[in-house]
């Protein structure tokens, strides 16, 4: 595997098939009664985050603990940094500790593979600014491959603001890798500049694409967060019309077949992007890619320190 996991882009298809196989192995560990694997004893994890962070955070750190490395979490808040300590400095002080894997989220689109060329550990990028989010996208193919089998010419929506969105630019490399089909749906001012060079489709209507109308059949589909905190000016007019247009509502559910899973990567915005027919509907794997993250999460970890001693010895 990879020496650092920056980029959904780092992994061939044989690399994302082995990490989701382990992943299926791994998911086993939750639901035992005692919840420990040897395989990292001894590896110290830092969490380094920058930005704030529920799920990613606490699944890399369970992850880590599952695994019985001893991991450690460092945020921006608390830490050296909100004294002004520079991103290059606080990255090599953390790595001088003795760490044998850097978990790096940063507000910062490159930030993440900055940090990996000063640092001699390992890498595993957890978000960095609108980039990109390779474990997010290995937690959804799971989830995904967990509801439709194998995801070769599989159809997956995603849907809502792309342009600020890490999850949908790894998802679109990682599923064009697996072999499914993509079309990206935003309003035109959420779609990412560039739009036309990446491996997908693209539309404005969501009703003609939820019905197959306008791309085929739809096999599943992904909501993202309206990303308030990343806009800068006015991207919609207002959260109603956004609503209107983008959101999965009940009515927008009934397009699409009963076995269609609804995914979306949390936190939520209830009533904005998702009705919460559609979060807490029948549809809904939403709490199935929580479940999920943990499990991809120790693969990745296993496969970038025990499975690469494995290899050396
Ligand atoms: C995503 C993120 O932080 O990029 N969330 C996550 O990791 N579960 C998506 C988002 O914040 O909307």
């Amino acid at each position: 595997m990879t020496r650092s996991l920056l980029s959904a882009a780092d992994l061939d298809r044989d690399e994302a098939t082995a990490l989701l196989d382990a992943a299926v192995r791994m998911h086993a560990v939750q639901s035992r009664e005692v919840k420990k694997l040897p395989p990292l004893r001894g590896r110290t994890i830092v969490n380094l985050f920058f930005e704030d962070s529920t799920r990613t955070r606490s699944s890399f750190e369970i992850a880590g603990k599952w695994l019985s490395a001893d991991v450690i979490n460092v945020s921006a808040k608390g830490s050296s940094v909100s004294k002004g300590e520079s991103l290059r400095d606080t990255a090599l002080t953390v790595a001088a500790m003795g760490v044998d894997l850097l978990v790096v989220r940063h507000g910062s689109s490159g930030a993440v593979q900055r940090v990996a060329s000063w640092v001699a550990c390992p890498v595993v990028n957890a978000g960095d600014g609108t980039h990109e989010h390779p474990t997010q996208a290995l937690l959804d193919a799971y989830t995904l491959r967990g509801r439709l089998g194998e995801l070769a010419d599989r159809h997956v929506a995603i849907v809502g603001d792309i342009a600020h969105s890490r999850v949908a630019r790894s998802n679109v490399l990682l599923l064009q890798t697996l072999g499914a089909r993509v079309t990206l749906v935003a309003p035109p001012t959420l779609l990412p500049a560039g739009v036309g060079g990446w491996p997908c489709e693209t539309d404005w209507d969501l009703d003609a694409t939820l019905s197959g109308k306008a791309h085929g059949d739809v096999d599943a589909v992904m909501m993202l967060r309206v990303q308030r905190e990343r806009m800068t000016g006015g991207y919609f007019p207002t959260e109603r019309e956004y609503a209107a247009g983008y959101g999965l509502s009940p009515q927008r559910l009934d397009l699409l077949d009963e076995d269609v899973p609804v995914l979306h990567p949390g936190p939520m915005n209830r009533g904005l992007e998702i009705s919460s027919a559609a979060a807490d509907g029948p549809r809904s794997v939403v709490l199935e890619q929580v479940q999920a993250g943990v499990a991809v999460r120790m693969a990745v970890l296993y496969r970038m320190l025990a499975g690469a001693a494995e290899g050396a010895a």
